[in-house]
């Protein structure tokens, strides 16, 4: 199996359903955000402040492309990307040579309610609400849609039926490819 790829906007539940799936498939799950905190070692808010976007977004990528490749050579697991791995192109050309992707969404009021108090969303500094997540992801819609091969709404779902709907679509499209 290739490894499979959970994007989407902050609070979509990629890394809770990342667990839950490579559970249900017997596979590893790998979160880059975690990765990356333990490279720099520090929190991800702490690094944009010294760092910034840029010098992160670099980190995204190497850290993606190894993740990807210790997965192909693993023979797969899921990979439980930063919310904003979507906006370089080379990030999509690493994840379309390498597997498949699965675009988690939900509406901007369960975003907010999932993302809560928590501060280590540098992104959401300030941002705590509706308007503001909306108009957000409006922003990132496009890159979402160019990367996504399959899609699932997470709203009012448990990370277990997310990943149920998950390996059914999955599935299906492999089953399709190999009848073609
Ligand atoms: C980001 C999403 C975050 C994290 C960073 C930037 C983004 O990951 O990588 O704060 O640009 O959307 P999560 O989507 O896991 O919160």
């Amino acid at each position: 199996m290739r490894p499979l790829y959970l994007i989407g906007f902050m609070g979509t539940g990629k890394s809770t359903v990342a667990l839950a799936l490579a559970e249900l498939l017997g596979t590893k799950a790998c979160d880059m955000d975690e990765e990356i905190t333990r490279r720099i070692g520090m929190p991800i808010s702490a690094y944009f402040e010294t760092e910034g976007e840029a010098d992160f977004r670099e980190r995204e990528h190497e850290v993606l492309e190894e993740l990807s490749e210790e997965l192909s050579a693993a023979g797969g697991g899921v990979i439980s990307c930063g919310g904003g791995v979507i906006l370089r192109a080379d990030n999509l050309a690493c994840m379309k040579a390498h597997g498949t992707t699965v675009l988690l969404t939900a509406e901007p009021q369960t975003i907010l309610q999932r993302v809560g108090q928590s501060d280590h969303r540098p992104l959401l500094r300030g941002k705590k609400d509706a308007a503001s997540i909306a108009s957000m992801m409006e922003e990132r819609l496009p890159f979402y849609e160019k990367a996504a091969e399959h899609r699932v709404a997470t709203d009012q779902k448990t990370p277990e039926e997310i990943a149920g709907e998950i390996v059914k679509i999955t599935e299906n499209a492999e089953n399709a490819g190999l009848r073609k």
